[in-house]
């Protein structure tokens, strides 16, 4: 394991919640930093990183099962404050000896709940709350020591504590947004529970990283990268404050950007940030290469090859470099079982660098969530725009032509794009959204202009409302918006006559068109 970015860690022990990442973020919400690690880390391992607090997570088993994950009995014993949480608090009730039945009746979904003393993990709250219970088993008699501290119609033992040992159980889930109050009793635990002040800050994260990204480099030099996209801009301008000019970031334009994208990246990193940039206009390679291609999945190869092939020419002209920065998210590297050569190999768009160029990776955001990565990008001083910026494909526009991609129908989707981004940004809907952007369709119409017939384009608009993009909403945005969408892009682009709006959710649809 890596040091501590923070002087106040907490401990995340892991049992296979589908929560768990939730418990992480609300942590750091906290302005906590914590580690989510597998559940049977050595005690040695998780003692010697002197967490200040350690949190048992819920997870699908039942500690009476064969092969239930058990955490070494000695954790009970390091000294430091432990919440349990759902399957978590089962396990510290069954460990220290405690009663856990069986669940003969599930409880799942909101649930009131009793507060019987508001000393410790519920100070500050009401006596009555609604909370999110989803769970088999239960505690039935707390471990000796431990007072019941809150409990629902079925469930006697919803919250217990021994506040002299410094241990806490909830059979509730105050991670998720149905328990709206859940942030207050993770903030008790840590501020009260285990005296954390809430010290991880974007500022304190930067000092950190900066300090780490120095000492990991030296006076080597490194080569970064950058996409216009918020993770790159961020390890960028990171790594930048930290070593100036032993960095050079490898812009790659493939001609696939939305209106004025590729410039606006070579300002912002170029003029604004003075970092040495290879800005390289590849255009003309790309759109040769895409020159008759109709197959959506061509296209996607012929972009990634053609991407790392220009990438490679350039970075091995940066002969002494040593070290290639990524903009690797917390994300991704607990779902590559935190290990660090599963997670370059299966989240980095450069395979293949030449063999003679060994570069090594530095990845100084693999601790952040991505709103982290946010806070962190605007305190550097990046601007809004690349900071907020929606997910963007890494093919670009070429996705959202169905059809051959030209330079000319590039230039009408970019234009028409332009105007959907612009109106929906006019009425305050650009972070609502997960994405809004324009597809240029492989149909004609006929319509009537001035006394003219024409026979022109069809722009599709596309809005999405999504968490995580595995299922996404059509947006209703309002008839005032499409309606202005709509009659600027007829107005304004030339060669269009018709605007659309997609109304698919996915699934069945996908957010892109191809
Ligand atoms: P779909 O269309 O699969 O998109 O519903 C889900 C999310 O992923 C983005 N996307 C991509 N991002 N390279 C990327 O970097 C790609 O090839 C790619 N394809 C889709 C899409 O924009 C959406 O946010």
């Amino acid at each position: 394991m890596n040091p501590s970015p923070s002087e106040e860690l907490v401990i995340i022990l892991d049992f296979g919640a589908q929560y768990t990442q939730l418990i992480a973020r609300r942590v750091r919400e906290c302005r906590v930093y914590c580690e989510i690690v597998p559940y049977d880390t050595p005690v040695s391992e998780i003692a010697g990183r002197a967490p200040k607090g350690l949190i048992l997570s819920g997870g699908p088993a039942s500690v009476y099962e064969d092969g239930a994950p058990r955490c070494d009995d000695a954790i009970y014993d390091i000294g430091v404050p432990i919440l349990g949480i759902c399957y978590g608090t089962q396990l510290m009730a069954y460990q220290l000896g405690g009663k856990v039945t069986p669940g003969v009746q599930r409880e799942f979904g909101r649930t009131e709940l009793d507060v019987l003393d508001s000393n410790g993990l519920f100070a500050g709250l009401d006596k009555h709350l609604t909370c999110w219970m989803s769970h088999g088993d239960l505690v039935e008699t707390p471990p000796a020591g431990f007072n019941i501290v809150a409990r629902t119609a079925s469930t006697p033992v919803a919250a217990m504590e021994n506040r002299e040992r410094g241990m806490y159980g909830v059979q509730f889930h105050p991670e998720v947004v149905h328990t709206p109050w859940g942030t207050e009793v993770l903030r008790n635990f840590l501020y009260n529970a285990c005296g954390l002040h809430g010290s991880w800050t974007p500022a304190s994260f930067i000092e950190t990283a900066v300090k780490e990204i120095r000492a990991q480099v030296s006076s080597d030099k490194v080569v970064c990268g950058v996409s216009g996209g918020i993770d790159s801009a961020c390890v960028a301008a990171l790594l930048h404050k930290a070593i100036g000019d032993q960095l050079t970031c490898i812009f790659v334009d493939h001609g696939l950007m939305r209106l004025d994208e590729g410039e606006k990246v070579r300002q912002t990193f170029e003029d604004h940030f003075k970092i040495k940039l290879v800005y390289v206009d590849a255009e003309e390679r790309f759109l040769n290469r895409l020159s008759g291609v109709l197959d959506p999945e061509r296209k996607r190869k012929i972009i990634g090859e053609e991407f790392v092939r220009v990438f490679e020419e350039h970075a091995s002209q940066i002969t002494d470099a040593k070290w290639l920065g990524q903009g690797t998210l917390y994300p991704d590297v607990i779902e590559s079982g935190t290990k660090n050569a599963a997670v370059i190999k299966s989240h980095h768009n450069v395979g293949g660098l030449p063999e003679d160029m060994v570069l090594k990776i530095i990845e100084p955001l693999r601790y952040l969530f991505k709103d982290e990565a946010r806070e962190v990008a605007a305190e550097l001083g990046l601007p809004e725009d690349m900071v907020w910026r929606q997910p963007f494909p890494g093919p670009g526009l070429a996705i959202r032509i169905v059809g051959e991609v030209t330079k000319d129908r590039l230039d009408t989707l970019r234009h028409a794009d332009d105007i959907v981004v612009d109106e929906i940004k006019r009425a305050g809907l650009y972070r609502e959204l997960w994405m809004g952007f324009a597809v240029l369709a492989p149909i004609r119409s006929v319509g009537v202009m001035g006394d003219q017939r024409t026979y022109d384009d069809t722009i599709v608009v596309r809005a999405v409302t999504s968490q995580d993009a595995m299922t996404a909403d059509w947006a209703k945005l309002p008839y005032e918006v499409l309606e202005k969408i709509s009659s600027r892009i007829i107005n304004e682009v030339p060669g269009v006559n018709r605007t659309v709006y997609d109304i698919s959710s996915k699934p069945p649809a996908t957010i892109e068109w191809e």
